[in-house]
């Protein structure tokens, strides 16, 4: 073997070395960051939550957290529904359902908006589309439903806006019962 070709092999050689101990610490680097990718068991878990409703009163309502943000729950009485019902949808601010359980297409009748065919139960989330105030709840404000103070909007039964500088209706997650008294979200 001549003097360069033993140099040109020692140098494949060190570059082969070079190129898998490379290999094995990238390896090693991508390998916690897929793992902090993948949500650990706890944050899966937040992803969904059930609520139980067991002791909700109709004309009630509660409200828990998720995903960081306030969601109402409201049992309504036979007045509330009725209100909801008897709204000309085509005289709506926002004529969507923005019923996350609905078609994209659904337009913002009450019956598109509540989570039972009776209409009973509503499940929205409780972030004013205005600017992201938590509007109040229990019959407040011109329509019997919510009102946010912060500027002036007043959302119906239904949570549809009515009135004031919020352009759309409260939002409704995706959401379902799971028993006769428990409703998941997520
Ligand atoms: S944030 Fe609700 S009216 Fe402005």
């Amino acid at each position: 073997m001549s003097h360069a070709e033993d140099t040109g092999s020692r140098r494949d050689f060190l570059y082969v070395a070079t190129a898998s101990a490379g290999a094995v610490a990238t390896g090693a680097a991508v390998w916690p960051l897929v793992h902090q990718m993948n949500p650990s068991a706890d944050v899966r878990a937040m992803a969904s939550i059930e609520v139980d409703v067991a002791d909700l009163e109709a004309g009630t309502q509660l409200t828990v957290k998720w995903r960081g943000k306030p969601v109402f729950v409201r049992r309504r009485t036979a007045e509330e529904i009725e209100a909801g019902r008897a709204q000309d949808v085509s005289a709506l601010p926002d004529g969507e359902a923005r019923n996350a359980n609905a078609d994209s297409e659904a337009d913002a009748s009450d019956a598109n908006r509540t989570l039972d065919e009776a209409g009973e139960w509503l499940v929205m989330m409780g972030v004013c589309t205005h600017l992201g105030c938590v509007p109040l709840g229990d019959g407040a404000g011109d329509f019997g439903g919510w009102f946010c103070p912060c500027h002036g909007s007043h959302y119906d039964t239904a949570g549809r806006i009515r009135k004031g500088p919020a352009p759309e209706n409260l939002p409704v997650p995706v959401a379902s019962f799971i028993s006769d008294t428990v409703i998941k979200l997520g």
